[in-house]
């Protein structure tokens, strides 16, 4: 408080030197005296949301039972290469309950039950592309809105009930930067989205039960590649990163096919974190650099329903980029400086694009079939790319991996071959 009231004129940086003082200084007596208490919090969510997991199971298991559909744990699963497609639930669906969809303005509303939850318009042109591609046992989309509802309400659920509250953990990449990694680096896959931040259209996600409809390959740590280049951001979780990370070795060793992974995470050192300094010091290392604090920014947790002047916020610490590849991946989609170059110049065109229109100038009259459409380079495709769908997924689909691009709309074709 002295310092505060002796210094009027103190800069940002003047400010951040003094919270990091205060943070060496009472940081350690404050963790001390809070640890128990922390922990006994933490353990006790925990058992709640063990205990709530138990009966949801419970719930679906009886709900199964009553429409004579048979338990999907019993089903036997092969060790296998195959190629890549969405997560297709083995099980037919039961039926669906009435979902009623209207619009006010830009946004699309979905009424169940009397309970109403909502989605931007464009985003909820997104996830008709995305069921298209992914929903093959539902091609009249009689389904589609019963399913959008439960996508919708599952992240609902996981965000929490406080405004802003969870969407921390799903802050994206700004779209010049997915744009600059599929044109250097080839890459066409995200291992850490939902089918409401994805970019491309191959995505790992959390809940295969909701999200396989609209193209999740399900959780990345079940989901075993051979060959491809892939994007991460994960949710800033030490224990997930940490288990990426184990994921990605195991994954590098066992191939010779081109593997390639570009990874974003916070440049957290003090103390420095264990999924980090593994990467750091991992074989597969290729090279790694930092984009500083303040300097750059990511898109909303909330993106798929914020307001278009929320769609950015900066980012408060560092991140680091790395780049784990085997030596197949390292000749396919070297890091070299003029790639880099154009990776981190990216970043400027993201900063820059900050005032300019955001999602709801996003493709609100794009069709599945009309790709391209209107709007700004951040938020929908990007004009120059005319023959891809929507910015939200202006990913081109890949047989391959190679850099011909396959224009959205039509057959999505495998792309990364995947052991399953
Ligand atoms: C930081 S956001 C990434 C946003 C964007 N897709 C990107 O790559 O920039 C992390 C995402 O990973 C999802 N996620 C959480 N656990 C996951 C898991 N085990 N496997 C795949 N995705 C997961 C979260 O729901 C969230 O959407």
């Amino acid at each position: 408080m002295n310092w505060l009231r002796r210094d009027h004129s103190a800069s940002k940086e003047d400010y951040m030197d003094r919270l990091d003082h205060l943070r060496k200084q009472c940081g350690p007596h404050v963790a001390a005296v809070a640890k128990d208490s922390v922990e006994g919090i933490c353990t006790k969510i925990y058992h709640i949301s063990a205990e709530y997991v138990r009966r949801i199971h419970q719930a679906h298991q009886a709900l199964l039972k009553d429409c004579n559909v048979s338990d999907p744990e019993a089903a036997d699963v092969q060790d296998r290469l195959v190629y890549c497609y969405p997560i297709r639930l083995a099980l037919p669906s039961p039926a669906q309950p009435r979902v009623e969809l209207h619009f006010e303005n830009d946004i699309a509303c979905l009424r169940y039950k009397g309970e109403m939850v909502k989605v931007n318009r464009s985003y909820f042109t997104k996830l008709e592309l995305l069921y298209r591609y992914s929903s093959i046992d539902d091609p009249r989309f009689e389904k589609f809105l019963s399913r959008v509802w439960c996508l919708i309400k599952r992240y609902l659920v996981m965000f929490g009930a406080g405004v802003n509250e969870g969407t921390g953990l799903q802050g994206a990449l700004p779209v010049p930067v997915f744009e600059a990694l599929n044109k250097q680096f080839g890459v066409t896959f995200e291992c850490f989205a939902s089918p409401l931040n994805s970019y491309f259209k191959q995505f790992c996600s959390a809940f295969p039960d909701t999200d396989g409809f609209f193209g999740s390959r399900g959780p990345f740590l079940n989901f075993s590649p051979a060959s491809g280049s892939f994007e991460a951001n994960p949710p800033f979780s030490e224990e997930l990163m940490d288990a990426m990370v184990t994921h990605f070795e195991k994954l590098l060793e066992k191939s010779s096919e081109p593997l390639s992974f570009i990874i974003f995470v916070p440049e957290w050192r003090d103390p420095l974190t264990p999924a980090l300094h593994r990467m750091e010091t991992s074989a597969f290392l290729r090279h790694q650099m930092s984009v500083p604090a303040f300097e750059h920014e990511y898109r909303s947790g909330s993106q798929h329903i914020c307001k278009k002047e929320e769609m950015y916020y900066k980012a408060v610490h560092g991140t680091v980029i790395i780049f784990l590849q085997n030596a197949a991946g390292f000749a396919k989609w070297e890091p070299t400086p003029e790639r880099i170059q154009e990776l981190l110049a990216a970043y400027q065109v993201s900063r820059r694009a900050l005032g300019s229109p955001g999602p709801s100038s996003a493709p609100t009259t794009l069709s599945p079939a009309s790709a391209g459409g209107s709007g700004d380079k951040d938020s929908i495709a990007a004009k120059t790319a005319p023959e891809r769908s929507a910015s939200l997924d202006t990913s081109p689909a890949r047989q391959d991996n190679s850099s011909s691009s396959n224009p959205v709309g039509k057959t999505t074709p495998p792309s990364e071959t995947a052991s399953v």
